[in-house]
């Protein structure tokens, strides 16, 4: 599915978009990249992230342009030097994307205090120390958006994973504490709640057999989710046609929750 919608206030804009590389953020990517915008992202997966950056790099009569930071987001340091390093040579950053996580399952049995923090480090922690530290850079600006994607599975009272769940919990409320505290400078925060959407990675390890019948129990819409549908949103909540929504959840779910 290619996005037709184009907006005017995102072109020439350093976009900084962490999990880039694949899955969702993959297609953010490029779709920021289509909107003429200066594109930043952050992946642990370098190989997949340099063949995107290539594959995007080839294509003509884009004005956008691609550059991939490798980072374990794990390690906040290197995610503070990655963006210091975007905005030094793509200039100040205006748009966060908080797109990265694992949304490995996990036994509520069987997780150890070092498993949890480390699920909490990759899911929730990398959030907040983004949005902290593209704030003095936005500020500058005089406004900018920054968009952290929750997950509908906690609303949906989904189980196996209590780990991934608290943190997107977490993350609405991160969320709406930051659009309070950034406001005053017309920075927005939002959260973007997507559904089940139909990544290499969900097709590759959760796709089943029960899979078509769930969805169309669930959902409203009988169609598959795929990541254009979740970029479509994010590229109006980051442009400026979004002005005056902050601090809300935006859910992509076909009609789920
Ligand atoms: N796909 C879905 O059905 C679904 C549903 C609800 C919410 N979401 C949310 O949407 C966002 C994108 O999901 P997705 O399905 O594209 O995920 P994905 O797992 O397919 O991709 C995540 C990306 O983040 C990167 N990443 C993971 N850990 C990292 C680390 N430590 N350092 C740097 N990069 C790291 C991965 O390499 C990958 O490129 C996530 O926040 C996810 O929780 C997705």
């Amino acid at each position: 599915m290619t996005l037709t919608n184009q907006y005017p206030s995102l072109k020439g804009k350093t976009v900084f978009i962490s999990g880039g590389g694949s899955g969702i953020g993959a297609s953010l990517v490029e779709s920021f990249f289509r909107q003429g915008s200066k594109v930043a992202f952050v992946d642990i997966q370098e190989d997949v992230s340099l063949a995107l950056v290539e594959r995007l790099r080839q294509e003509s009569g884009s004005p956008g342009s691609v550059h991939f930071y490798p980072c374990d987001l794990l390690d906040i340091e290197k995610l503070q030097n990655a963006i210091e390093r975007a905005a030094g040579e793509l200039g100040p950053i205006s748009v966060l994307i908080n797109n990265a996580a694992n949304d490995n399952r996990h036994d509520f049995r069987q997780v150890t205090p070092e498993q949890w923090d480390k699920c909490s480090a990759v899911n929730l922690r990398h959030q907040f120390f983004a949005a902290q530290a593209v704030y003095p850079q936005m500020k500058q600006l005089g406004g900018g958006s920054i968009v952290n994607f929750g997950s509908m599975s906690w609303h949906a009272g989904q189980g196996g994973m209590p780990g991934y769940t608290s943190s997107k919990a977490a993350i609405e409320g991160l969320t709406r504490g930051l659009a309070r505290d950034m406001g005053p400078d017309k920075i927005r925060v939002n959260t973007l709640v997507p559904g089940w959407v139909m990544t290499e990675k969900q097709l590759r390890e959760r796709v089943d057999e029960n899979t078509a019948v769930e969805i169309d129990r669930n959902q409203s819409l009988k169609e598959r989710l795929i990541p254009e549908n979740i970029s479509a949103m994010v590229l109006f909540l980051a442009s400026d046609d979004s002005c005056m929504c902050t601090a809300q959840n935006f859910i992509v779910d076909g009609g789920w929750i």
